[in-house]
């Protein structure tokens, strides 16, 4: 929390021209940790440089993987498999409930102690869901208030680990790639079952590694693997991240008269559920120039106005669109009618309560708007719109989608506005651009 404010004027006309949006954070988290696990030096574009991820990669250097950044590019340099070394000291997942929950399964098998640290957010966020499947595999990890909580500590496997068949109770890409990393460790196959299927750039990439994994409907099974069977690739190209993308989307879709150009976006299918949305809505958005580079689609958006209207989406499509939803309250907010979006209940154990903070800060821009029960966020579009001071209550996604929130309304005054560095740090820029 800072006691800086942000203020966001109205936007008054279209918007035209190519937007360029940054690398993709979940895709530069996975780059990394898979990057240092190899033999062979590999070169990472477009890295994003967002705090979440730099925390990834200051954890795995404090883990005795070599990472230079000229500036442009990564070269992550491991020492194979069993090359991590124990940290010397507590690790910092800072914000990232990425960092922590993948590095636990990276670290579950390892034959040392560490133990991690975060801030406050992550310091309520729910572990137990990552921390008890991985005690099942035979995994030595504590945390506060009985394993549910950082700090978190992992103690030195004094054996290996094993795999298990796990279902998991709610979707969730951090914990199944949390799985997925024990499982390259353990002996014999780990096999997952989630719900609905959540991102899984985790599996492109173990396969782009030569990883042996197979994919049944929504269920995984991945095989333990030696550095002989490890093929990394020499360079990993991240795509433009499509939940950045988002904002300059919905605001070129509301903003009469645009016409803008987004290039380089990735568009893997587990992470599309919001365009599919929009246009259900009515929003005018092509996808051209589709190309697959390290294992992942990337595409250029295309994005006129469209007047939007309603809809209705729930539990099955909500991991495809997870972190979208602030955004697509906002567009909700210009559309014609109702939109109701339910089995949203993983949206309370985000950065923030994002489906309580919605229905708060949303409210003081377009009173009446928004409400939420249990699992449930409803908003009723077209109200009346108003200027306000509105908190992001520290949450990078609430920040830039109440500036978008503002720049299609009557502005906004954002208290705390600068946690827009966890995945997009030039966002304010763009924005004024
Ligand atoms: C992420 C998975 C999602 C998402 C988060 C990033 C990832 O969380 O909300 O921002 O990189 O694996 P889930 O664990 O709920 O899928």
């Amino acid at each position: 929390m800072t006691d800086e404010i942000k203020t966001i004027k109205k936007i008054e006309r279209g918007m035209t021209g190519e937007i360029k949006i940054p690398g993709d954070k979940s895709i530069s988290h996975r780059s990394v940790i898979l990057s240092s696990l190899a033999t062979t030096p590999i070169e990472i574009k477009n890295f994003l440089r967002g705090a979440d991820c730099l925390s990834t990669l200051e954890c795995m250097r404090a883990l005795s993987v070599q990472i230079e950044d000229d500036g442009k590019n990564l070269l992550v340099t491991g020492h194979g498999l069993h090359g991590l070394k124990e940290p010397e000291s507590i690790l910092d997942a800072g914000n990232s409930g990425t960092t922590l929950r993948l590095l636990l399964g990276l670290l579950a098998s390892q034959r040392f102690f560490t133990t991690f640290t975060g801030d406050k957010s992550l310091s309520k966020r729910p572990m137990g869901r990552v921390i008890r499947p991985l005690s099942k595999m035979g995994a030595r990890i504590y945390g506060r208030a009985g394993g549910k909580y950082l700090p978190i500590t992992i103690l030195p496997a004094s054996k290996k680990i094993h795999g298990i068949a796990y279902e998991m109770p709610v979707s969730s890409a951090q914990v199944k790639s949390a799985l997925l990393l024990a499982g390259l460790y353990s002996v014999g196959n780990t096999t997952i079952f989630e719900p609905y299927p959540s991102r899984d750039h985790t599996e492109r990439m173990m396969e782009a590694f030569g990883v042996d994994l197979e994919r049944r409907g929504n269920s995984i099974t991945i095989q333990p693997i030696t550095d002989e069977q490890i093929h990394a690739p020499e360079t990993i190209e991240v795509p433009g991240d499509i939940s950045s993308a988002m904002y300059w989307i919905v605001l070129a879709t509301i903003l009469e008269g645009s016409d803008i150009l987004i290039r380089d976006v990735g568009i893997n299918p587990t992470r599309t559920g919001a365009i599919d949305i929009l246009k259900a809505m009515g929003a005018n958005i092509d996808l051209t120039n589709i190309r697959t580079s390290s294992g992942e689609q990337f595409a250029d958006v295309h994005v006129t106005s469209a007047k939007l209207h309603g809809t209705s989406f729930g539990e099955e499509i909500i991991p495809r669109l997870i972190d979208e939803i602030p955004i697509l309250a906002v567009a909700a907010a210009f559309a014609d009618g109702e939109t109701v979006i339910t089995g949203a209940s993983e949206l309370r154990v985000k950065e923030t309560d994002r489906l309580s903070v919605i229905t708060t800060e949303y409210n003081r821009l377009m009173p009446g708007a928004f409400k939420d029960t249990d699992s449930t966020l409803t908003i009723i579009g077209g109200r009346k719109i108003k200027m306000n001071h509105c908190s992001s209550h520290g949450d990078h996604r609430i920040a830039m989608s109440l500036a978008i929130f503002g720049a299609l309304g009557e502005g906004v005054d954002i208290v705390d506005p600068s946690c827009v560095d966890i995945s997009y740090p030039e966002f304010y820029e763009t924005l004024g651009s």
